[in-house]
């Protein structure tokens, strides 16, 4: 178990490309830590980087209080499992697991116990016998996450460890390795873009965007008070809803009508004063805007919008929806996903809505729960 600290550390590939810039983290004694962002965003690159497999341009590393930067990757005492994992194919999936334990100089009944526990928690009992070449490309990948599960290093790197998963097994991978981490209580640094990973396995989760540390907080903290708007967009799905709009008095106006806003609005946002009769971004989440039909939306202001599209979830409908108004884009290249057709805009509104593409319907809008951001710098005004 150890704290991992990285200060100011740079990546700049052979080609001068700046793939990290002067990131800064700290990952505490047993923490389980999520990077996430976009493809391309650099997460494998740092976390590479960790592992001493790709050399550090500049800045410092130290592994439970020890300077590793000039550390072969063997001598960092961390296991790591790759986005891309190869098995050794001779061996059965017991030996593969049980690989690191052999060398260690561990006894047969040792490596016996450990083996089965692991392959319990990844399902892979009844497949300790196989070759790697007898396994689908999800048992493999839990193959390569117990060769690292079986050793007790200092530190876990995990890259995308569930990314050849089918989505019910990763669901349940998601769980059993969360509890596990808790269980071992190694640092754990577990690299994925799917953010809903990000927001259910982690203590924290940094989020990072063009090589650039945008973020680094508990899940609830990065859901309820994003820094900026392309943490506001990244983290949360369907995305949050992003606009131009413009304060005037206490409402926000837009071309084709406004929104009133309350006290607790200037509350939340001491900075959204400073605003008055000025352009500003504002957001709101899909979860936020309600069917006015209904009773959860009746008392809410309401704004005309049409029904472009709707999906059905069976325990809710995600609704895409044409508002007046000019959408911002959060600088997530995923983002533009949950939007269909002409619509600007995703609400998801409760299985009991009878709404249908081409209606048009008063949407509510719980205006306590608007975020606001700088219109230049999409900083959130807090
Ligand atoms: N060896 C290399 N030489 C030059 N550029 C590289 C090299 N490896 C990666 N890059 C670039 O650095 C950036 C970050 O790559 P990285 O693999 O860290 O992204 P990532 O966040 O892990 O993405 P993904 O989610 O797709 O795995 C990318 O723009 C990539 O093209
Ligand atoms: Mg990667």
């Amino acid at each position: 178990m150890a704290v991992v600290v990285l200060d100011k550390i740079c990546k700049t590939y052979g080609n001068s490309y700046h793939a990290i810039k002067d990131l800064s983290l700290t990952i505490h004694d047993g923490e389980f830590l999520i990077l996430v962002g976009p493809s391309g965003c650099g997460k494998s690159t740092a976390l590479r980087m960790i592992a001493g497999l790709e050399e550090i341009s500049s800045g410092t590393l130290s592994i439970g209080g020890q300077d590793v930067v000039d550390l072969a990757p063997k001598d960092r005492d961390i296991a790591m499992v790759f986005q891309s994992y190869a098995l050794y194919p001779h061996m059965t999936v017991f030996d593969n697991i049980a690989f690191s334990m052999k060398l260690a100089g561990k006894t047969k009944a040792e490596r016996t116990k450990r083996v089965h526990e692991i392959a319990k928690i990844l399902q892979l009992e009844s497949l300790l016998g196989n070759k790697p070449a007898q396994l689908s490309g999800g048992q493999r990948q839990r193959v390569a996450m117990g060769r690292a599960m079986v050793r007790e290093p200092a530190a876990f790197l995990m890259d995308e460890p569930l990314s050849n998963l089918d989505a019910k097994l990763r669901v349940q991978m998601r769980a059993e390795i969360a509890s596990l981490q808790r269980q071992l209580g190694v640092t754990t640094i577990y690299v994925t873009h799917d953010q809903t990973e990000a927001l259910t396995m982690g203590d924290r989760v940094a989020v990072l965007k063009g090589g650039v540390l945008q973020q680094v907080d508990t899940p609830k903290a990065l859901y309820h008070r994003p820094v900026n708007a392309f943490v506001a967009g990244f983290i949360g799905s369907p995305s949050m809803n992003l606009f131009e709009g413009r304060l005037e008095g206490m409402r926000i106006h837009l071309p084709g009508f406004s929104i009133p806003l309350s006290d607790s609005a200037f509350e939340r946002a001491p900075g959204l004063s400073a605003f008055e009769g000025k352009a500003l971004i504002f957001g709101v989440r899909p979860e936020d805007l309600y069917d006015s039909r209904l009773p959860s939306g009746a008392s809410y202001p309401t704004i005309p919008v049409v029904v472009k599209s709707i999906e059905e979830l069976g325990s809710e409908l995600i609704v895409h929806l044409k508002i007046d108004a000019v959408r911002i884009d959060s600088g997530d290249p995923d983002a533009v996903e949950d939007l269909s057709g002409a619509a600007n805009a995703v609400a998801r509104f409760e299985a009991v809505s009878t709404v249908e593409t081409g209606q048009s319907i008063n949407l509510a809008i719980d205006p306590a729960k608007l975020h606001f951001f700088h219109p230049q710098t999409h900083m959130a005004l807090n």
